[in-house]
């Protein structure tokens, strides 16, 4: 089979995939180990064996709704390519936006920070590889997802990370933080989105959360304000729909300076507030 006849299997066309072509590029180029431009400019070079199989495969986990970045085993952010499994939810480009905010409020002298519910240590990475001197806590209550972000930083040769296990504030220590970053979970269990696409094989306690979404937002609220210096920054990832819920229960919590931002769907999906 040449790389052609591969990219136009019938099989990639049996799935729900809004883009069946770039799926079958991209695992293609996993297994080749070649870059998508590679498969476009030689369409004749012919598969070996062992790579028709292993992509074949590969595409027809896909039509049964794997993920692709699980599939593949790497997701990108920031500036970065992230190490992934099915232990680790998959980065979100909206994330991202949480990396601007602290970069754009927090000079880059000294500083401690925390990402709690560091997953595959995305925020964390980025953080701590933008600012060299900043000191990042890098929290999750998964010793699976940790052992990943622990790889991820290895791999990017990130040292400025500290990996800590534990729930929330609890796995802080008594130092104060100039920044305490999260993207818990925040969907509620009733929501129709999470028997759609990617979300159906990614981990459940890192996407859902009780009381619609808000409980995890509450606890980090609660148990980050005596973690923080004064004036210090508290920014909290939310769905789109959650903005008005989440400022009211930061006020409720004590907090000051609570501003929402928006992602650049024009949603509001991120909050921040200060001690
Ligand atoms: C939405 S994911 C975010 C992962 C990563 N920060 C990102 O943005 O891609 C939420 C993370 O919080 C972790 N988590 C869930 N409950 C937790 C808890 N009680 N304490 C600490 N981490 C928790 C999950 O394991 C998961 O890694």
């Amino acid at each position: 089979m040449q790389i052609q006849q591969a990219l136009n299997h019938p099989i990639s066309q049996l799935g729900a995939s809004e883009s069946p072509h770039l799926d079958a590029e991209l695992l293609l180029a996993h297994v080749l180990d070649k870059t998508r431009e590679y498969l476009i400019t030689w369409p004749e070079t012919v598969l070996k064996e062992s790579e028709q199989q292993t992509f074949l495969n590969l595409l027809q986990q896909r039509v049964l709704g794997q993920p692709i970045a699980y599939l593949i085993g790497s997701k990108a952010f920031w500036n970065f390519d992230l190490i992934i499994t099915a232990d680790v939810l998959i980065p979100r480009p909206e994330t991202e936006l949480l990396i601007e905010i602290i970069l754009e409020h927090l000079d880059t002298n000294k500083k401690l920070l925390a990402d709690l519910g560091t997953g595959s240590g995305a925020i964390a990475l980025a953080l701590a590889s933008e600012r060299t001197k900043w000191q990042v806590v890098a929290t999750d209550s998964s010793e699976a997802a940790l052992k990943i972000a622990e790889e991820n930083a290895k791999n990017l040769n990130v040292s400025n990370i500290e990996f800590r296990h534990g729930s929330w504030a609890a796995a802080l220590n008594s130092e104060l933080y100039d920044a305490i970053v999260s993207n818990p979970p925040y969907i509620d269990k009733a929501d129709k989105h999470l028997k759609q696409g990617d979300v159906r094989f990614e981990p459940k306690q890192a996407l859902v959360a009780e009381e619609q979404g808000l409980a995890d937002l509450k606890q980090i609220a609660a148990q980050a304000l005596d973690k923080l210096k004064p004036s210090a920054i508290l920014l909290l990832e939310h769905g789109c729909q959650q903005g008005e819920a989440v400022r009211h229960l930061l006020e409720q919590s004590g907090y000051n300076n609570i501003q929402s931002y928006k992602d650049l769907a024009g949603l509001e999906r991120a909050t921040m507030a200060r001690r």
